[in-house]
């Protein structure tokens, strides 16, 4: 039986995105294909992939098995920096498109801004083209600090989404006040916080045992109740169920607030000035 749906979220250019998705790194192509084919019964309209996790036909694959409309899909793919260039987006956009097997994608991304070359400007001038051209649905960003955008910002250029490093221990304030100021959409990778114990501390597990939930419903929950687009990573059927199963419940000012509290800053943060690819 097919799962309930996820809300969807207006982003800034029009597109509609589902406030959860499935996140496939680091899965292999024929691991992605059976995990979408699973996650698109269990609900899931987003997925998320890229150049760099090298399984975009894996996603392909799942959502032609799995028999849904391409039209009923929402796909995200990122591109590496030696791609950054006006004309570089439009060709990193026709190899994912290509390995996708579709004629458009809804969010395309540059993975990282990687500041060293300087050419991140240029690449996103090059999104706002194949927008233009009705190639792409939204823009974005993946891994722009505050400092980044702004540059995009000057030059008019305003992404749909950034999608960043965030997850209670990393609640990321100084970015998302950016994003508020200028209508860009949060988008949460890691949402799970990725092995960081996150899942089994004291707050998350007490929140848990109030509602009835696993601890990972509790941290996606807080994730969307506050208009954050989470796509969690999971390659275990129940877990990819269990991951969109947070609609029917609600945690309330003191749940939010005991877990603003776990938030430590950028400290564990991957950098984008030093890191990217
Ligand atoms: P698995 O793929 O074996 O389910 P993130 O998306 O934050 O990076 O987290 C991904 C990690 O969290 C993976 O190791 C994934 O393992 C695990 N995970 C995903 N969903 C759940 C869940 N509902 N409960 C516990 N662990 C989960």
């Amino acid at each position: 039986m097919t799962g309930a749906l996820a809300p969807t979220l207006k982003l800034r250019r029009g597109a509609r995105i589902p406030l959860l998705g499935l996140g496939t790194w680091p899965l292999d192509d024929a691991q992605t294909a059976a995990a979408v084919i699973t996650a698109v019964d269990a609900g899931y309209r987003l997925f998320d992939t890229a150049e760099n996790y090298r399984n975009e036909r894996g996603v392909g694959e799942g959502i032609r098995r799995s028999g849904i409309e391409r039209g009923e899909v929402f796909l995200t793919t990122k591109f590496n920096k030696e791609w950054h260039s006006r004309d570089g987006a439009k060709r990193a956009f026709e190899k994912s498109a290509r390995r996708l097997g579709v004629d458009y994608i809804d969010l395309l991304l540059l993975h990282w801004p990687n500041p060293e070359q300087d050419r991140y400007v240029d690449a996103v001038a090059g999104l706002a083209d194949l927008f233009a051209d009705g190639r792409l649905r939204a823009i974005g960003t993946s891994n722009f600090k505050a400092h980044h955008l702004q540059r995009l910002i000057d030059a008019g250029l305003v992404p749909d989404l950034n999608q960043i490093q965030l997850d209670p221990r990393h609640a990321r304030s100084e970015v998302r006040a950016v994003h508020r100021q200028h209508g860009i959409v949060t988008e949460s990778w890691s949402p799970l916080g990725q092995g960081s114990g996150l899942l089994e501390s004291g707050p998350i597990a007490g929140l848990a045992a109030k509602y009835g939930r696993a601890p990972a419903q509790i941290v996606l929950r807080w994730h969307v109740q506050q208009g954050l687009v989470a796509i969690p990573k999971s390659a275990t059927p129940e877990r990819i169920h269990q991951n969109i199963s947070i609609f029917d419940f609600e945690l309330d000012d003191d749940d939010m607030a005991q877990l603003r509290g776990l938030d430590a800053g950028e400290d564990g943060v991957a950098d984008s000035d030093r890191f990217g690819h």
